[in-house]
């Protein structure tokens, strides 16, 4: 985590931008993107998903990664990848991501991008990598060794990022090192070998961190997230099996009813309402009420999304055409700036 003084500099700066994307939209190129670990659930669609379509309908250039190569940071196996793959292109497409306004590619489907990770990587150090919290955090909880790719793929994002010449990265607070590190390598590369990159920005979301459906942290592996591809009926039970608490009176109290609490924002995102107007309409119904109530509100909302993904699911080649755009679209540009660096390092023979 950066520290304080730095974090408020980077929030003035994301307000800043904020107030400009629709005013010059012309002066932005977003980057973002995803493991496809698994398929996208709620909290990616409040908590980034709806934003990059926000951005896409200003006009902003906008470029959305499935980051395969990053699944294998801290895993064994590809098994199920190109399953996960087209079902985010799904997923993406299904929330409003429109293939004509928006790039959607794959990493390992760009070299170019891949072979900017060399000249990159002689721009950082070792202590520099080492101290990155988010890698720190990442390999602990996945109780796998450090492999050199979890160590470096800030260095990696940072690829993602400046191959399209990116400048604006939406993030959450915990994310800005990331963003860190991509300003330092643009800036050194730039120093040493001439202007090449942008200044990267993080874009910080606005949005409340929506809670999974037990309080926690919202996490597939946690079973406490509603996935965009579930159905109307597995949705209900899932709502159904989460926990509540031996208190019938539904209250709004984040601190002392975690659950409870988390099952009302979790209404309140998808209705619109209040949280504790929907608490003082449930009362004595008590969690039974309240389940039937979130299970209405979830499902409700993601009906037409639910609907859209049903239709495309129908038509693999479409998907798998999108996406052979997006890496052709994606390799010239990457071809292009990979010219720039190799000529701004003088070494084109
Ligand atoms: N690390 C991001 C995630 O796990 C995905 C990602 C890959 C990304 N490259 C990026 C995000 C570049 C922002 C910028 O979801």
């Amino acid at each position: 985590m950066p520290n304080e003084g730095s974090f408020e500099a980077a929030l003035r700066r994301s307000n800043e931008i904020q107030a400009d994307l629709a005013v010059h939209p012309e002066n932005y190129t977003m980057l973002t993107g995803d493991r496809p670990t698994g398929r996208l659930h709620m909290g990616h669609y409040f908590g980034t998903l709806v934003e990059r379509v926000r951005l896409q309908n200003l006009g902003i250039k906008t470029n959305v990664i499935i980051a395969d190569y990053q699944v294998i940071t801290d895993r064994d196996t590809t098994e199920h990848i190109a399953d996960n793959v087209y079902n985010m292109v799904i997923d993406y497409l299904a929330c409003g991501l429109d293939p004509a306004k928006t790039m959607i590619f794959t990493h390992s489907a760009v070299p170019a991008l891949n072979q900017l990770m060399l000249p990159f990587l002689s721009l950082v150090s070792e202590s520099e990598l080492k101290r990155n919290p988010t890698v720190k955090a990442e390999q602990e909880a996945s109780g796998h060794a450090l492999t050199g790719l979890l160590l470096t793929y800030p260095v990696h994002q940072a690829c993602d990022i400046l191959f399209c010449k990116g400048n604006i990265v939406p993030v959450g607070r915990d994310q800005l090192p990331h963003i860190e590190q991509t300003r330092n390598i643009a800036r050194r590369f730039n120093e040493r070998y001439g202007k090449v990159f942008p200044t990267v920005d993080g874009l910080l979301t606005s949005t409340p961190l929506i809670p999974g459906l037990d309080g926690r942290k919202m996490s597939k592996s946690y079973g406490n997230a509603v996935s965009l591809s579930m159905t109307a009926e597995e949705t209900a039970k899932l709502i159904k099996k989460s926990k509540t608490d031996s208190e019938r009176n539904i209250t709004f109290d984040p601190d002392n009813r975690p659950e409870v609490s988390a099952l009302l924002t979790t209404a309140s995102i998808c209705s619109g309402r209040d949280p504790e107007e929907l608490a003082n309409e449930i009362g004595m119904g008590g969690g039974g009420e309240l389940k039937r109530v979130v299970t209405e509100a979830v499902n409700g909302y993601f009906e037409p999304i639910r609907e859209r993904r049903r239709e495309l699911e129908q038509d693999m080649d479409y998907i798998k055409d999108i996406l052979h755009e997006g890496n052709a679209r994606a390799n010239e540009i990457a071809n292009q700036t990979l010219n720039e660096v190799r000529e701004a390092m003088g070494m084109v023979y």
